[in-house]
């Protein structure tokens, strides 16, 4: 009988799908990685309209089209101040395809990908799957990741380092120093930098910065999408930009196993990167209020939690059994152990839902705070 291959038997379905499958149908979510606003209406139009004219209907070229690399290449000008070749740019199905070519086209087997812990679960399975051996790195009190910690922990095997600012699950905002010493990094120690911006319109203190403003090298990747941006989850729009060398090998796993990015999705994320920016502030307000209502609310409850600065979500220290007891009650939030070891003690909360139902959660999470304590 044919097995299973190694790589994908060290790998398990996500610990977020297993908590909201035992959640009850009328739980209050407050595990959801995707904001809770509509994708805006212009980039709607835009897929209907590339549909309704036949301009969904075929492949587009591998990198995707050219208009959408152009509005990519300007959204960079805009928003990064970098000059970036629109050649240089694939258009991927979300952040997360984005990130398995970066890993594919880098790591040899037995190779090893640094990434931060807690942090995305899916730099840990994409370097199993691309063969090689995450190296999962602690992050400091406030929960940002430290230079210092990536610099100790590189050795002749490394192959890539993922920076993630804004985080998931910490809400963690790196500092422009954290970011131009990590682009100092990737050039003393020729090690590739994969730096997942996809939560980069979400800051409320302090500013996003990419790692690829402070090199000339080509030893920074950026990864980043539509997804959280414009509230396009189910879009699956994103993209990669790194060297043109990169691109080439990058392209060599996207040709073989996506084609290309869907085309009515492309036509989507063309409007939305070069339409009216609007939205992005909205949900950047939005959000920002929500922290600062749970942020109250954690203090009320007594729960330690480190300050987030940006994203949609907070990971406040938890007392023993807190998790199951906030499950029990009715809210969906995911333990901290869902993103690495040392995500042990904590939890993960998203408040991408609205302030009312975030209120309610606030009430029953007190409560479930009182019985374990
Ligand atoms: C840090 C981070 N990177 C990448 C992704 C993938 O995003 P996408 O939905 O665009 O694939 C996510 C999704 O939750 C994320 O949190």
């Amino acid at each position: 009988m044919t097995s299973f291959s190694h790589r994908v038997e060290q790998v398990s379905i996500s610990g977020i799908r297993e908590v909201f499958e035992a959640a009850g149908e009328d739980a209050i979510n407050l595990g959801i990685g995707q904001p809770d606003f509509p994708t805006p209406e212009h980039a709607r139009e835009a897929a209907v309209e590339a549909i309704r004219a036949g301009d969904g209907d075929a492949y587009t070229s591998n990198k995707g089209t050219e208009s959408l690399r152009e509005a990519i290449a300007a959204k960079h000008a805009r928003d990064n101040d970098l000059t970036i070749d629109p050649e240089d740019i694939i258009a991927t199905a979300g952040g997360s395809e984005a990130l398995h070519i970066a890993l594919e086209a880098h790591v040899d087997p037995g190779e090893e990908v640094i990434f931060p812990d807690p942090g995305f679960v899916s730099y840990e399975a994409l370097t199993h799957i691309a063969g090689g051996d995450p190296k999962p790195v602690p992050l400091r009190e406030d929960l940002t990741l430290a230079p210092e910690t990536v610099r100790e922990a590189i050795t002749d095997d490394t192959a890539v380092f993922v920076v993630n600012s804004p985080a998931n699950p910490t809400g963690a905002v790196q500092s422009p120093e954290d970011m131009r010493e990590f682009a100092r990094i990737a050039e003393d120690e020729d090690v590739l930098c994969v730096s997942d911006e996809v939560y980069e319109h979400q800051v409320f203190d302090g500013e996003h910065r990419s790692p690829a403003e402070f090199t000339s090298s080509d030893n920074v990747a950026i990864v980043n999408a539509c997804s959280k941006a414009y509230s396009m989850t189910g879009w699956r729009l994103g993209w990669i930009t790194s060297s043109t060398d990169r691109i080439e090998r990058m392209l060599r796993v996207h040709q073989y196993g996506q084609a290309c990015a869907s085309a009515p999705a492309q036509y989507a994320a063309e409007a939305a990167l070069s339409g009216p920016q609007d939205v992005v502030g909205e949900m950047r307000t939005a959000f920002e209020q929500r922290r600062d209502v749970l942020l109250d609310g954690f203090e009320e409850m007594g729960l330690d939690c480190p300050r987030p600065s940006g994203a949609f979500y907070a990971m406040p220290k938890v007392p023993e059994g807190w998790v199951d007891e906030v499950l029990d009650r009715g809210v969906v939030v995911v333990p901290g152990e869902a993103f690495g070891e040392r995500g042990a003690g904590y939890a993960r909360i998203s408040y991408a839902t609205d302030i009312e139902t975030i209120e309610e959660a606030i009430d029953i999470m007190k409560a479930a705070t009182d019985a374990v304590r």
